[in-house]
This record gives structure tokens, C-alpha cells and sequence, in this order.
């Protein structure tokens, strides 16, 4: 395996799924109990807000209270013992990278832990529930905050940033993403025509898959901190 400078690595539901999150297309997932048109929608929000905050409420309760697991801590890991700058482009809105330690992490989809007021554009972090009553503390007016996850047909985040690292990325891991919502399922085509080496973890092929140099099947708690390992031996003993 070659000597990489910049890895980026984009993360989807699955990376969490072994902290007890639910993903959001599988069997139970997010997506099964309840509809996208109802809660991850800007119509969704206009048509209903007290019931999509209570949805995204219930959800921080459970995505705040888990832990991170072995995928997140091996990206730490790489971080600290591979001699690369190493980006995370997260579609996940937990926090499970920052509570393992991971830096660089781009929340491209939100984060759930924060809302943010539609009169001023104020950012407000929050781990608890926020509704149609509550007062944004920048402008002081009530009613208007919104869950800071993006919603389908919402611009996504830090895309100028993601452009420049998917240009002179050399490496790209896609780890636990149905690759089925764009653009994130994209990045892969960016960094490949860029000239980065591409590896699939997940649990099975996805509809990305003539993109990857290299599909790495399993749950990613053991195949992620497997392929840090190898990555970490290669370089200290080309050293
Ligand atoms: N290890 C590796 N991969 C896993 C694991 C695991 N333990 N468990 C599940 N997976 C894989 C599944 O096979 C699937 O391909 O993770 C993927 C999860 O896919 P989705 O549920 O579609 O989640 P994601 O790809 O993150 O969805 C992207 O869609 O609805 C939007 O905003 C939402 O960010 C989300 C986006």
C-alpha cells in the first residue's frame, strides 16, 4: 500500500450502526418509521415544525447518549500515527467522530446538537429539546428555530472545503453510506478522476461500486481498525 498525504474519509449511518444507531434505509431504519416527506423535508418543516422537532428531539436523546465504536477510534488512530493530513466528511449529524477524538471532522448534513434561528441565521448548540416556542438567546425572538440538519433540497455544508480536499485526495475511504443520496454519493467520482485510490467499506456492495478500487466487505468496527493497522506497519516499516 502506497505512502498517502491526504486521506479523506467520507462517513455515512452505517459507521455508527455498531454504537446502537439506527441507519436510515435498512430494514429498521430511520426511513421505515417514518416518512422523509414528513420530517427531512424544508415543505415538512413549513407544514408541521412542532412535528419535526419532536422527531429530530427523540433522535438527539438516543445519538447523544451513544458511543463511539472501533470504526471511529481507528480514524483517530490514523490521525495521530499516520503521517497524512486525514479529513472526515461526515453525512452523519451524531457525534460520534468528535467524541472519539477525530479532527477535521465536515458535518456536510448538520448536526443534531444544533439548531439554528431562521430570523438572525445564529447558530445555537443545544443537547436539549428545542420547539416552536423557543427563543433564539442572539436576536431574542421565539418560533423560529430550526434543527440544523440539512433537509433534502437544503444546500449542504462546508461544500467549498469538500471540493478542495476531494481534489488532492490520494486516498478516499467511503465507510457505512448507501452511496444513494448526492451529492456526497458523488464524492467518489471527484476523487478518483482526481486520482485517488478508492476503498468501499460496508457490509455489502452498493450501487457505487464501479467507482472503488477496492470493496472491504464487513461490519466496519472490524474492518476499518484492521486496514488503520495495516496502513500504521507499511509505514513504520518503510521507515
Ligand atoms: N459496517 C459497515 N457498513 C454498515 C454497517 C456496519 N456495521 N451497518 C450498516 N452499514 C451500511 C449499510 O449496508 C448501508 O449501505 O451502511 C449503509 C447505511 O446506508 P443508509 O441507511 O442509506 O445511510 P446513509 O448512506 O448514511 O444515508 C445518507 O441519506 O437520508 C439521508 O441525510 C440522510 O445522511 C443520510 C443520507
Amino acid at each position: 500500500m502506497g505512502k498517502f498525504k491526504n486521506i479523506v474519509i467520507l462517513t455515512g449511518a452505517g459507521i455508527s450502526a455498531e454504537s446502537g444507531l439506527a441507519t436510515f434505509r435498512a430494514a429498521n431504519g430511520l426511513w421505515n418509521n417514518h416518512k422523509v416527506e414528513d420530517v427531512a423535508t424544508i415543505e415538512a418543516f413549513q407544514r408541521n415544525p412542532a412535528y419535526v422537532h419532536e422527531f429530530y428531539n427523540d433522535l438527539k436523546k438516543e445519538v447523544l447518549a451513544a458511543k463511539p465504536n472501533a470504526a471511529h477510534q481507528a480514524i483517530t488512530r490514523l490521525q495521530k500515527e499516520y503521517p497524512a493530513e486525514v479529513s472526515v466528511i461526515t453525512q452523519n449529524v451524531d457525534l460520534l467522530h468528535e467524541k472519539a477524538g477525530n479532527q477535521n471532522v465536515y458535518h456536510i448534513h448538520g448536526q443534531i446538537n444544533q439548531a439554528v434561528c431562521l430570523n438572525c441565521g445564529q447558530i445555537l448548540e443545544t443537547s436539549g429539546d428545542v420547539d416552536t416556542e423557543t427563543v433564539c438567546p442572539h436576536c431574542g425572538i421565539g418560533g423560529m428555530m430550526k434543527p440544523n440538519i440539512v433537509f433534502f433540497g437544503e444546500n449542504l455544508l462546508y461544500m467549498d472545503k469538500v471540493d478542495e480536499l476531494l481534489r488532492r485526495c490520494d486516498l478516499f475511504l467511503s465507510v457505512g453510506t448507501s452511496g444513494v443520496v448526492f451529492p456526497a454519493a458523488a464524492f467518489v467520482q471527484t476523487a478518483k478522476y482526481y486520482g485517488a485510490a478508492t476503498y468501499e467499506f460496508n457490509l455489502e456492495a452498493t450501487s457505487n461500486n464501479f467507482y472503488f478500487d477496492q470493496h472491504i466487505m464487513g461490519p466496519a468496527g472490524t474492518t476499518l481498525p484492521a486496514f488503520v493497522d495495516e496502513m500504521i506497519k507499511d509505514i513504520k516499516n518503510a521507515d
